[in-house]
């Protein structure tokens, strides 16, 4: 017999915490306190958010790197710095952080959602060609969980069709798509530093591109319009002060030091998950196509199809976070479903525009499928463990699967 799910009073598979987030020692500490001891908190006043962004830049296979106050700003930065003009359509997924589209928005243009494969929960090239209209100026592809797009098709489209291409890269810290680094695979990236992402300072963000005259451009935005050769007190386009502080750049030059070997280690440790759960009737974890030469796994993702693995995502999610392993079911709806597109409640933005978007039409039948039954997340950190942490999470989806008929049942009575 099976053993007694915890759920319904059995012993818990673990009750060991997983790896806590974020992780820094004695080196963070003595690199923002040197930061703090100079007196220089400001960009311009110290060396280490440019030392910063040279390295990141480096490491993710670009000349040049504006490092912002979070990945929202570098993404919308990155529209304006190319010049494109209020109500251009820029091709997004809705399956993604609001931001993908809210910055979009937050530039005066148009964001049009073109559909995710349930494979690999990644933007699908071919709805990205049917998405095209005459007004499109821009793709977003976001590398979603930490695995890069399929970007060679993308790009073959963006030149077909001449589209500013931006990834957002957010999840996607030391990345690789056919060995080359995420953020150097389209015209620009946009990556994350918020208190969640694979490399962190609480908040914060960076643009990269080998592009040197968008990198001026995006370095004048981020800083209120000024440009090298002018004063203090000149400015040359509208922009604001989107500048990243020494502080949090001396904390970023110090976890940057284990970026590599934390990648490495969810990468190894995501495989083995993978594989051990792959082996389970209705559990699909995230395809792993050979151009993913490298997975950041900021998150590890999964499928559930409930009839085949014989109870529905909630009551897995219940019962595993009840065996000890924390997991969560992700975006409710497709982003194109939030509140603040079915009501237009976009505020200054894309005046005339707005009143004739209708989103409600949005056709994404593979996101809409994600969010309402298919998806569970396991967060970046659980990977970060040894190898016997992979097994305490194989264990318990197997546990699960072997006490589902009590569990289905029990899901069944408590409607
Ligand atoms: C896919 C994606 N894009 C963009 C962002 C925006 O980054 P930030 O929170 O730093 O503004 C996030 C995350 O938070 C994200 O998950």
């Amino acid at each position: 017999m099976a053993d007694k799910l915890a759920l319904l009073g059995g012993s818990p598979v673990r009750e060991r915490p997983f790896t806590r987030w974020p992780i820094f020692g004695e080196r963070d500490e003595a690199r923002v306190l040197a930061a703090l001891r100079t007196g220089k908190w400001g960009r311009l006043d110290g060396n280490e958010v440019s030392c910063f962004e040279e390295r990141f830049a480096r490491m993710h296979g670009c000349q040049h790197g504006i490092a912002m106050v979070n990945g929202t700003v570098s993404l919308r930065l990155g529209l304006m710095a190319a010049g494109l003009q209020a109500g251009s359509e820029v091709i997004v997924p809705p399956y993604t952080f609001f931001s993908t589209a809210s910055a979009v928005i937050e530039a005066n243009m148009v964001p049009v959602f073109a559909d995710v494969e349930l494979g690999t929960f990644n933007l699908d090239p071919r709805a990205v060609e049917a998405a095209i209209t005459p007004r499109t100026r821009a793709i977003i592809p976001v590398h979603f969980a930490g695995q890069p797009a399929d970007m060679d098709p993308i790009m073959a489209t963006a030149e077909r069709h001449k589209l500013l291409v931006i990834e957002d890269a957010a999840h996607a810290h030391g990345a690789s798509y056919k060995n080359r680094p995420a953020g150097s695979l389209g015209r620009m990236a946009s990556f994350s530093f918020q208190s969640s992402k694979n490399l962190t300072s609480g908040e914060g963000g960076i643009l990269t591109t080998n592009d040197a005259e968008l990198a001026a451009a995006c370095r004048s935005l981020h800083n209120c319009g000024r440009i090298p050769s002018g004063v203090w007190y000149e400015h040359h386009v509208i922009s604001g002060n989107y500048r990243l502080g020494e502080l949090q750049g001396a904390l970023l030059n110090a976890q940057l030091d284990r970026l590599e070997e934390q990648t490495k280690t969810r990468d190894a440790n995501g495989r083995t998950l993978r594989e051990r759960l792959a082996k389970l009737p209705g559990i699909y974890p995230q395809e792993r196509p050979e151009y993913s030469t490298r997975h950041a796994y900021h998150l590890f993702m999964l499928r559930i199809v409930g009839e085949e693995f014989g109870a529905p995502r909630a009551a897995l999610i219940e019962a595993l976070r009840a065996e000890g392993i924390p997991s969560s079911p992700g975006y409710g709806f497709s982003l194109h479903q939030q509140p603040m597109f079915v009501n237009r409640a976009f505020g200054p933005y894309l005046p005339d525009i707005a009143e004739k978007l209708d989103y409600s039409q949005v056709h994404c039948p593979n996101s809409d499928l994600l969010c309402r039954e298919q998806a569970v997340w396991l967060e970046q950190s659980m990977l970060l463990g040894p190898r016997e942490d992979m097994d305490d999470i194989a264990r318990a989806f197997e546990k699960v699967y072997a006490g589902r008929v009590a569990l289905a049942q029990r899901a069944r009575t408590s409607k």
